[in-house]
């Protein structure tokens, strides 16, 4: 199974919400790949009732790591449930980054995601200098040991590796550079695995300047089970062509 997720950001006022997950909505998706859209909360609804009779899932950007009470202006991953959302991205970069969330927080989204029947999408990614310190490797898996739930919830969450200093620059890692992360994620939930006794069914996503241009390269890495797409899911047509790059990928498999 291949994914592809689209994250729609702080974008899409009504009618263009409207026009976008129609557009999205024509899209053909293969058999053997998965296409979601994750506009923001107040669009849900109306990308809900575009995608009715589609093969596209639906998804928030964040949830609460509570159930429900005094937490004022959150969502509640129940609420997201109830919306018709299948998926919830938790820990994107920008999340951390803006409003200072931690792994501890993110593996609790992760958890409230979980107990209320969505698959969260956890993000994982070391920034510039992080990654020009070297250790970028290690911090990575600190964020990954620190912000996933216990491995016998393997399949029930998937991990997006996005380099921060990707996100909306245009800059792509190389295909070596991409396969050496997914490696590293995919050894921490095998090791860890072997000590739980549970098979791993998590897929890892790359996310980072996504485009039709490149997803068909990116797809091929080995241990890449999909894309987290930002900038280009505001177009229906590059996201449609990202999912039919996909759709020549699964042909393969
Ligand atoms: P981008 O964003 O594709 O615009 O780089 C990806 C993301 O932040 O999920």
């Amino acid at each position: 199974m291949k994914y592809i997720f689209g994250n729609w950001k702080m974008n899409g006022l009504g009618k263009e919400a409207f026009l976008l997950a129609q557009g999205v909505a024509m899209s053909p998706v293969p058999e053997n790949a998965k296409a979601a859209i994750f506009p923001p909360f107040t669009s849900l609804h109306i990308a809900r009732e575009q995608l009715k009779g589609s093969k596209i899932h639906l998804g928030a950007q964040d949830c609460s790591a509570e159930k429900s009470g005094a937490y004022t202006g959150d969502i509640s991953a129940a609420m997201l449930k109830d919306t018709g959302c299948e998926y919830v991205l938790v820990g994107h970069s920008e999340r951390r980054t803006l409003h200072g969330e931690k792994d501890d927080m993110i593996r609790r989204k992760a958890l409230a995601a979980i107990a209320a029947g969505l698959k969260p999408v956890i993000c994982v990614g070391e920034n510039l200098a992080e990654r020009e310190s070297g250790n970028y490797l290690q911090i990575i898996t600190n964020q990954a040991k620190n912000s996933l739930p216990s491995l016998t919830h393997s399949h029930d969450f998937l991990i997006a590796y996005e380099p921060v200093w990707a996100i909306g620059s245009g800059k792509t890692p190389t295909i070596a550079e991409i396969s050496e992360v997914h490696k590293t994620i995919a050894s921490l939930l095998y090791h860890d695995t072997s000590v739980s006794g549970h098979s791993v069914q998590t897929a890892v996503l790359y996310g980072g300047s996504v485009k039709a241009a490149n997803a068909g390269e990116i797809m091929e890495t080995q241990g890449v089970d999909g894309v987290l797409v930002g900038g280009a899911s505001l177009n229906a047509d590059e996201f449609g062509k990202i999912i039919a790059e996909m759709g020549n990928l699964c042909t393969q498999y």
